[in-house]
């Protein structure tokens, strides 16, 4: 007799509150939710001791119930998300405060972003063409509603955002002088700076950025433009963005969830940042399904269950054995002692979060080995 005997054949959840570990469908996202609690919690006693405010990223985890616990226990006023799709999730999920951090240009997409206040929550996205400032107010004065504007800074990143501080100043002072339009500040985010493996040569990436970010706004105060906002900062930066005395909010995302990628970047001290900095609350599981050949195990999660483009899947707690090798629903294991046997379970840490979670459904959540919530991941797919 099974849990889910009795339930409605054909139902797709992973998993029922109560299950051990080792009854959950494999291959699944887990959530330690004891270590991501401890996550969120860190982070937010940090971002309050310095006095600013945290926008989490909520295009890590798209998950409405993971940005509520972003809210209840990690003090965040909101989230980001990139996709006018994402923030339609969030709104509909009751999220007061939403930042789309990023350009949309399309006039449907732009119409959807206009109307979204409507559902009650500040909506707000980013500018880096003046020719977008027409577009949003025009939508925003059809719609009847507000939206708040930043100005995006190419701070080294080298995707969108303005390139000169007159830029800059120039889009400010339309959106100032638009109908429909609150502006809010500016965004100055470097992507490309985060997952640089050595603090030395990421604290220069980021000295750089903050520098283009400070002329900015030095720019915005000398045209007599106030600047409430400037937002940006990720895992792999945030120290350095809190100690540039400039910026007033942070758009961390993978802290909560860390990845293998993550893992092996160096802190202040050296340390890696999954030893001690941010815990491993992400695993897709896994079940060892054939082992059959001398030294090595084949499990279930292959390229259909996480992403690789930043590297391989570390197993969670095992030094004997390694993920060296996926296809598309396999994934070969190295296990020259032949310490797995068929049905054992693995933690994998993906090697990039983000993507990963956008191939699933379901979280599983874990507390003490057992399944204390199943979370939808709710804006799966949610790309437009
Ligand atoms: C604009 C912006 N802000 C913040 C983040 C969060 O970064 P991380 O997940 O590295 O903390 C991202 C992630 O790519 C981003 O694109």
């Amino acid at each position: 007799m099974s849990e889910f005997d009795g339930l409605e054949v054909g139902f797709d959840i992973p998993a029922l509150p109560g299950m051990g570990e080792g009854e959950i469908a494999t291959p699944c996202l887990v959530l330690d939710l004891d270590a991501l609690e401890r996550n969120i919690a860190k982070l937010g006693d940090y971002v309050r001791g310095h006095g600013m405010h945290l926008r989490v990223h909520g295009k890590m985890h798209k998950s409405v119930d993971v940005a509520r616990l972003q809210m209840e226990i990690g003090g965040a006023r909101g989230v980001c998300c990139q996709k006018v799709s994402e923030a339609e999730v969030f709104a509909r999920g009751g999220i007061p405060d939403i930042l789309v951090s990023n350009e949309v240009r399309d006039a449907q997409m732009i119409a959807r972003l206009a109307a979204l206040p409507k559902l009650g929550s500040s909506v707000s996205v980013c500018v880096d063409d003046l020719a977008n400032v027409t577009e949003l107010s025009e939508a925003a004065a059809r719609a009847g509603t507000e939206l708040g504007v930043l100005v995006e800074v190419d701070c080294g990143g080298g995707r969108c955002g303005v390139v000169s501080p007159g830029a800059a100043v120039e889009i400010a002072q339309a959106v100032l002088a638009a109908p429909g339009l609150r502006f809010e500040g500016v965004q100055a985010y470097h992507g490309s700076a985060q997952h640089v493996e050595e603090w030395a040569a990421r604290r220069g990436a980021l000295e750089a950025a903050i520098a283009i970010a400070r002329s900015v706004v030095e720019a915005l105060a000398a045209a007599g433009i106030d600047c409430p906002v400037v937002t940006g900062g990720g895992t792999g930066s945030y120290p350095f963005e809190t100690g540039s005395g400039l910026y007033t909010e942070l758009q961390c995302g993978s802290y909560a969830f860390m990845d293998a990628d993550y893992g092996r970047i160096r802190g202040a001290n050296g340390a890696r940042l999954d030893a001690g900095e941010w815990e491993n609350a992400l695993f897709v599981l896994a079940s060892v399904m054939s082992h059959v050949k001398p030294g090595q195990a084949v499990v279930d999660a292959g390229l259909k269950a996480m992403t690789f483009e930043s590297g391989l899947p570390r197993v969670f707690g095992r030094e004997d054995v390694a993920y060296v090798g996926p296809s598309d629903e396999h994934g070969v294991v190295d296990d020259p002692e032949g310490a797995l046997s068929v049905g054992d379970r693995l933690r994998l840490v993906p090697g990039h979060c983000d993507p990963t979670c956008n191939l699933h459904d379901w979280y599983v959540g874990l507390r003490g080995g057992v399944v204390e919530c199943v979370w939808p991941v709710s804006a799966r797919g949610k790309l437009w």
